[in-house]
């Protein structure tokens, strides 16, 4: 098959659907792979890397568009990439349909076949495709954290790791899930006092058996959260509800408790964040101050190294789009229960319930909709 790579054009993103171990693969399954000129420049791989594993370079994104029967992207297709998308081509990326309209209309009307990222499932009913950005995510939060509590970042002037003979910071993060343990990875490793808080008492069990006495786990029913919530330096927000806004677990009255300079990073921000007091930054423009405490919520923290977040998310991508490429959709999709689940617009059918439920529009199963 030919998969086309554009380069991406939402603002400040630069990451690439494919990285060129990626191409090397497909290359080497009998496909051809067409990457726009400099596509991947960004995040660190220039047009020889490509070309010298067998990709072609085109010069504009529409000679891909008119060409390659799958896109590969990272980032919903913006307006002037959903008017290059023609009917029946695949186009494999992050979608997000449920707070995109226009974008879902423009889809439907391509008559196109649309398998996002984020509703992929695994066989515990987790999202394969989304947790390689929880983990960038969760690892960048006590690395951003840290640096903001330097003082220059009108931070408390504290090292998190403290120094031979003076203690570390304490962080406290809100969420056990794939943010939560890859913050904890860090926050461990640089020697801070971690507690971790979760309402799930099975999943404080796994890391505990995870990075044992290295952190403190507290039960979200069980403990005086104003307590933690003014010991901590740094705190971690990471809490999820799936589908829903996130529970605001910090108040505006508990930020009051908190200590001068003390900082929040709220890497839930993108489903509103778990504090009170947070809303929406930018790698630009990371941070703002509330009573004296630093809070920095950027909503794409992966794009800000994309570098590793490529190829990261190119771990995950790239086995289901092997499957993808070699047996064609149909095979694909009807003999991976997991991959279908990915299927939200084909050939102007909406094939993710909650997307047609979002926008009052009719619903056909994915697996009915492959069929015809
Ligand atoms: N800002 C960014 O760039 C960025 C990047 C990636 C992910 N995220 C966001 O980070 C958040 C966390 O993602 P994740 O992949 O770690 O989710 P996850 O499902 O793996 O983990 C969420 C955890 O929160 C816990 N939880 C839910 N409600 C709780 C409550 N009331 N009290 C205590 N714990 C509670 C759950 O038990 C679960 O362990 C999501 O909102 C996700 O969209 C943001």
């Amino acid at each position: 098959m030919k998969i086309g790579v554009p380069k991406e054009i939402k603002p400040q993103e630069n990451r690439i659907g494919l990285t060129p171990e990626s191409v090397k693969t497909l290359v080497s399954e009998g496909h051809e792979v067409i990457v726009e000129n400099d596509a991947g420049f960004e995040a660190g791989f220039d047009n020889e890397q490509y070309t010298n594993v067998g990709a072609k370079i085109a010069n504009t994104a529409s000679d891909i568009f008119n060409d390659a029967e799958i896109i590969v992207k990272v980032k919903e297709p913006q307006k002037v990439e959903v008017d290059m998308i023609r009917e029946n081509q695949i186009v494999y990326t992050y979608l997000h349909l449920a707070a995109a309209k226009e974008l879902t209309e423009g889809l439907i009307k391509s008559k196109s076949i649309n398998i996002a990222y984020e509703t992929v499932t695994d066989d515990n009913g987790r999202l394969p495709l989304l947790a390689p950005m929880s983990a960038v995510a969760g690892r960048m939060s006590v690395q951003a954290g840290a640096h903001c509590l330097e003082k220059n970042q009108k931070g408390r002037g504290l090292l998190l790791g403290g120094a031979p003979g003076v203690d570390g910071g304490t962080v406290v993060i809100l969420g056990g899930g794939v943010v939560g343990e890859n913050a904890a990875i860090i926050a461990t490793g640089m020697q801070a006092k971690v507690h971790i808080v979760d309402k799930s008492e099975a999943r404080l069990k796994q890391l505990v058996e995870m990075f044992g006495d290295k952190i403190i786990p507290e039960q979200s029913d069980k403990i005086d959260l104003n307590k933690l919530v003014s010991e901590a330096d740094l705190l971690v927000g990471g809490v999820l509800i799936p589908g829903a806004e996130a529970p605001k677990l910090v108040t505006r009255e508990m930020i009051k408790l908190m200590k001068r300079g003390s900082v929040i990073v709220d890497v839930a921000i993108d489903q509103g964040g778990c504090v009170e007091t947070s809303k929406p930054t930018t790698h630009g423009d990371p941070t703002y101050i509330v009573d004296d405490v630093v809070h920095y919520c950027v909503a794409n923290m992966p794009g800000g190294v994309p570098r590793t977040s490529t190829l990261a998310l190119n771990n995950a991508t790239l086995p289901f789009l092997v499957k993808l490429a070699n047996k064609g959709y149909k095979k694909a999709l009807s003999e991976d229960k997991n991959f279908l689940a990915g299927l939200n617009v084909h050939k102007g059918d909406i094939t993710y319930k909650a997307v047609a439920e979002v926008f009052g529009h009719n619903y056909v199963a994915p697996e009915e909709a492959i069929k015809k």
